[in-house]
């Protein structure tokens, strides 16, 4: 029998296998349990400027303490920091400073937003990638490039629009944001809306639009079509597209969404959005 257990070859084996399986980033030398070791979210603050407690994480209930639902703590939390927030600005402090998603450990760094912050124009994708992650800007990645392409088809850029996702830390290994993970990020999607009041927006890919208007979205059938988003300031016409990642794997598909392109020109032409 052939038992690598204890050697160099098994450790690369376990390795390989960890690789195959989709993990591309070492965090620490050592294993670390995070279930176990990860902080509870911080409680409910007003202020949202609250210093981050990575440092010291906190113990877990003791025994027999009744159990904490932290899936549901985080997304308290957040329902309690994001509308204080008053600013741009702090609305990424206050995404700083909260803990409640282990996805915050694993990325290197919040990805936030990019574009222009008065732009008129508003637009959520799904999450970032490694690329995002590593440069700290939403969509620069080949999907980025790819939008980039779809914007400027339609007149628009980087400085007319602005951009960001429904989840600002790369979830590990490119996985989708699970349901907990978005559901704790839409007070801050939310907040973040409500501060740039967009007067037209767009969707990219089903994740967002999932996120936003709380349905099991299948893009596919929900591409193209209009939807109002009833904001505290107004409702937004929305417009839900196929993603540029999934574009780049399906081009055939493109045919459809320079359809919505320009539908999503004609609507930004009519509210004197766009020359
Ligand atoms: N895909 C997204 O949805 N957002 C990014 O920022 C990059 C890729």
């Amino acid at each position: 029998m052939n038992d690598m257990t204890g050697t160099f070859e098994a450790d690369v084996a376990a390795l390989q296998f960890l690789i195959d399986a989709g993990l591309d980033v070492a965090i620490d030398a050592t294993p670390n349990d995070r279930f176990a070791a990860r902080p509870e979210p911080a409680p409910p603050a007003p202020a949202p400027d609250t210093t981050r407690q990575a440092s010291a994480p906190a113990a877990r209930p003791s025994a027999g303490a009744p159990p904490i639902d932290s899936d549901r703590a985080a997304v308290a939390a957040a329902a309690a920091i994001a509308p204080a927030c008053g600013t741009l600005d702090e609305l990424r402090n206050a995404l700083e400073s909260f803990e409640g998603l282990a996805i915050k450990d694993t990325a290197t760094r919040l990805v936030f937003a990019d574009g222009n912050p008065e732009a008129d124009i508003m637009i959520v994708g799904e999450a970032p990638g490694r690329e995002e992650d590593r440069v700290g800007k939403p969509f620069v990645g080949e999907s980025g490039k790819l939008l980039d392409r779809m914007l400027a088809s339609i007149g628009l850029d980087r400085s007319t629009v602005y951009i960001t996702n429904s989840v600002l830390w790369r979830p590990p290994g490119n996985r989708k944001p699970n349901p907990s993970e978005t559901e704790a990020m839409l007070p801050f999607l939310i907040r973040h809306i409500e501060l740039v009041e967009p007067k037209l927006m767009m969707l990219a890919g089903g994740a967002a639009l999932s996120a936003l208007f709380g349905m099991d979205a299948r893009i596919t059938r929900e591409r193209g079509k209009w939807r109002d988003y009833d904001a505290s300031f107004g409702t937004v016409p929305v417009l839900p597209l196929y993603h540029p990642a999934y574009l780049l794997r399906q081009p055939s598909l493109k045919r459809d969404a320079w359809a919505d392109l320009r539908a999503f020109r004609t609507r930004a032409q009519a509210l004197g959005l766009t020359g």
